[in-house]
């Protein structure tokens, strides 16, 4: 018997080609049928010098060409040509499987089209299709879309109604809608090309949503607290990452038609390329970012929005970073902060440093708290985040301590939100030394106090 290959493996009898699981029956058939020296009519498309073919199904690309022509007559924004969902995760085990490949081609837009416009679409989805590409999906505008199967070439017409609107929302009124936002749900990765929102993207749309309304008094207490003469909003997002935070604010803000400019700072060169990147895709052209050390913060503040920020946001920025973004606010009288702390290593390592010396649990109530690592880490990142909040209310802010997401979800999940209630004062140093001493009892010198101390001497 003549070996063939079947996708990279050698087959040596139709049991074997049966046993790969991704071969058609069909191409068992042909293969049978030609052993027999049979060459059936059906199975001509499958003998076995073509089984490569065998494993492509036939495209139905024709049956779908004329009433789609219909559905596009008036131009249409994209469409997207990906990967049939996956066997073994129906609705998609996304954490664990790769991401489905997929192929997005930008339309003409709304408006009439010509038929060339068509035809490449046509051109460029048969050869899409031909590579497995078979889903399409083709978005008109932002509430209507087709999506086809290039395999039987049926169309159906979907519709992002009132009804699956408040479906996605959770039957909530949430202030980035899928039908509102879209533009900034698809840059920031948690609606698909195509307009859906995956599963597990539906729990990161509510905590975005989430972000908005816990930040909304930031934003409104800044506001509320400055002339109107003193222009747009000014907001500074230190160690802003990929910013999608400083996204997500700018939507809310222009939802909420205010008048802002956003500035993001943050030390990776490559994310802030990546923002700039969105900020282009987003076509907003009131957000900027540099690359930056957050000590620099309130110079580039100066240099991209015009002034001191009226609120700085700092979420997530690691360990002694937080601490680098509260001082900039404190010492530059930022009206309001907006601050989810990191993980926080370093006063367990100064309590770890000192361990060696027997006298340093001394000041400690419970010495036990210091002296087993769990307890240590545990009591070192509140204490960091209960120093942070004294000294933010010695320097005139008020602050609130609130669960940012559910525990579950990280362990980073105290937000702090500060304002300065009565404007920018002098800080109270009485109760800077107390804190001070308090540090010292506790064998503790923590950053936010070393960054502040010739504005707090
Ligand atoms: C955990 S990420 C959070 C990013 C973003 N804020 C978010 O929540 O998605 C922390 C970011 O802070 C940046 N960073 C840390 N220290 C910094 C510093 N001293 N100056 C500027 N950026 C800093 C890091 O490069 C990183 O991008």
């Amino acid at each position: 018997m003549t070996r063939q290959d079947y996708d990279g493996k050698t087959c040596t009898s139709p049991a074997h080609l049966a046993s790969i699981a991704a071969v058609p029956t069909h191409a068992v058939f042909s293969l049978r049928a030609a052993r027999m020296g049979l060459r059936p009519l059906l199975l001509r498309g499958f003998i076995m010098s073509d089984l490569e073919k065998a494993n492509t199904p036939r495209l139905k690309l024709k049956r779908m060409k004329g009433p789609l022509r219909r559905h596009l007559a008036h131009g249409w924004l994209r469409a997207i040509c990906s990967e049939p969902q996956r066997d073994g995760s129906p609705g998609g085990d996304e954490s664990s499987s790769p991401p489905r490949q997929e192929l997005v081609l930008p339309g003409p837009g709304p408006g009439s089209t010509t038929s060339e416009c068509f035809d490449s679409l046509m051109a460029a989805i048969q050869d899409a299709a031909s590579s497995g590409l078979y889903k399409l999906s083709f978005v008109i505008d932002e509430t209507h879309r087709v999506d086809a199967d290039a395999r039987h070439g049926m169309l159906k017409k979907r519709q992002l109604d009132d009804a699956r609107i408040a479906k996605i929302m959770g039957g909530k009124d949430r202030p980035l809608r899928p039908d509102r936002s879209n533009d900034l749900l698809r840059t920031i990765g948690i609606m698909n090309a195509d307009g859906t929102i995956s599963a597990k993207n539906a729990k990161k749309y509510k905590q975005v949503n989430h972000l908005v309304a816990l930040c909304r008094p930031s934003w409104e207490r800044a506001l509320r607290n400055r002339p109107e003469s003193e222009g747009p909003l000014r907001v500074l997002d230190l160690g802003c990452g990929n910013s999608t935070l400083g996204f997500v604010l700018c939507e809310a803000l222009r939802l909420a038609k205010i008048d802002y400019r956003l500035h993001g700072i943050d030390v990776r060169e490559e994310l802030i390329e990546s923002c700039i990147g969105r900020a282009k895709q987003l076509s907003d052209d009131f957000s900027s970012f540099s690359v930056e050390r957050i000590q620099n913060g309130n110079e580039a503040a100066h240099r991209h929005l015009g002034g001191t920020p009226d609120l700085v946001v700092a979420l997530h920025a690691c360990d002694t970073a937080t601490d680098e973004a509260l001082a900039l606010a404190i010492r530059a009288g930022v009206q309001s902060i907006f601050c989810v702390p990191c993980c926080q290593a370093e006063l367990a390592a100064q309590w770890t440093e000192s361990a060696r010396d027997e006298s340093s649990a001394d000041g400690m109530t419970f010495p036990a708290l210091v002296q087993h690592g769990l307890f240590r880490r545990a009591y070192a990142d509140l204490l960091t985040d209960a120093l942070r909040v004294e000294v933010l209310e010695a320097c005139g802010y008020t602050v609130q301590v609130v669960e940012f997401v559910a525990h579950e979800h990280t362990a980073k999940n105290i937000l702090l939100r500060a304002h300065l209630a009565r404007g920018p004062q002098a800080p109270d140093l009485a109760r800077i030394e107390a804190i001070r001493s308090r540090c010292q009892a506790l064998a503790i010198n923590p950053a936010l106090l070393r960054i502040l101390a010739a504005h707090l001497a």
